[in-house]
């Protein structure tokens, strides 16, 4: 089939390799690994060799978004797929693909510049059990709904949906939330598996990343993570609640490179028909000290 399957990993910039080591490590609980590179560590949350790279580049923002695809034979149908649609792809050298850890890469750029890398072939480490950089009650959520998700930055909804339906993905409209201004805000979420959404757009922001979402096992690890959030002072851009698509109890709160992780629990499967909502079941009330700054007001872009 060719279609994409998951969210594999996803490549970050930041201006602090120090801060996002402590970070990540304290207060997400996501294990860091030092493979003795200058200026990258790799974060993992699983089996698989990283679910995210960090390089110390200063752009403090997405450098790819690494989607699967199953094999080789998927991975040739989905170059010839993408090239028959007249887009930019590139297959990466054996060079190229040792860097990200997969067997082949291909990259290219979404309608709306944010970088895209689709490959087959994780390294998948049986032997290196994950081990959490802090105390945790259970594991992450991963296994065949990826790592999370994420939400981007778009400029054109249309292109945008025409873009990663091509690569396999269904979804759409999920949200149409009313404004003062009569203007209603929408946001696009996309599923190529399980997990109710896997990359989603609508909510601008001057970054090409405006969250990532990762989502413990345990309600504990939910919990115990808003508490060191607050303890260590952390700013939280939208407070706890239950979001309408995914079920999902989660909160957002600021990292080292100025956008949010989205922290959450017991979420739902993928919905297979299109519904919308307005409004969340409760909760996640907005933080607008913590937002507008970080993201140069919603919408900004658009
Ligand atoms: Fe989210």
């Amino acid at each position: 089939m060719t279609e994409v399957t998951e969210l594999g990993y996803i490549a970050l910039g930041v201006s602090s390799l120090a801060k996002w080591q402590e970070f990540a490590a304290e207060i997400l609980g996501l294990e860091v690994v030092d493979e003795g590179e200058p200026r990258r560590r790799y974060l993992r949350m699983d089996f698989w060799h990283h679910r995210f790279i960090l390089d110390e580049d200063g752009s403090d923002d997405l450098l790819a978004l690494g989607l699967r695809v199953s094999d080789a034979e998927a991975f040739e149908a989905m170059a010839a797929k993408l090239r028959d649609a007249n887009l930019a792809v590139r297959i990466c050298s054996r060079l190229e693909s040792d860097d990200r850890h997969v067997l082949q890469l291909m990259r290219l750029d979404d309608p709306n510049g944010n970088p895209i890398e689709i490959f087959h072939g994780p390294h998948v480490q049986y032997s290196k059990p994950f081990y959490p950089g802090r105390r945790m009650y259970g594991k992450f959520l991963t296994g065949s709904g990826g790592l999370g998700h994420c939400i981007l930055r778009n400029y054109d909804l249309d292109k945008t949906y025409k873009f990663y339906r091509l690569l396999g993905m269904t979804g759409g409209i999920e949200y149409r939330i009313p404004t003062p201004d009569g203007k209603p805000i929408e946001a696009m979420f996309f599923h190529c598996n399980d997990r109710d959404h896997t990359v989603a757009f609508g909510l601008g922001g001057r970054k090409r990343l405006n969250h990532v979402m990762i989502e413990a096992e345990s309600f504990d690890d939910f919990a115990y993570t808003y508490e060191l959030v607050r303890g260590r002072k952390i700013p939280i851009g939208i407070m706890p609640g239950k979001h309408s698509n995914d079920h999902q109890y989660t909160f957002y709160f600021l990292n080292p490179s100025g956008w949010l992780i989205e922290y959450g629990w017991g979420s739902r499967p993928a919905t297979r028909q299109s519904e919308y909502y307005s409004e969340d079941f409760y909760g996640h009330e907005f933080q607008p000290d913590v937002l507008t700054p970080s993201w140069d007001a919603l919408q900004a872009d658009q």
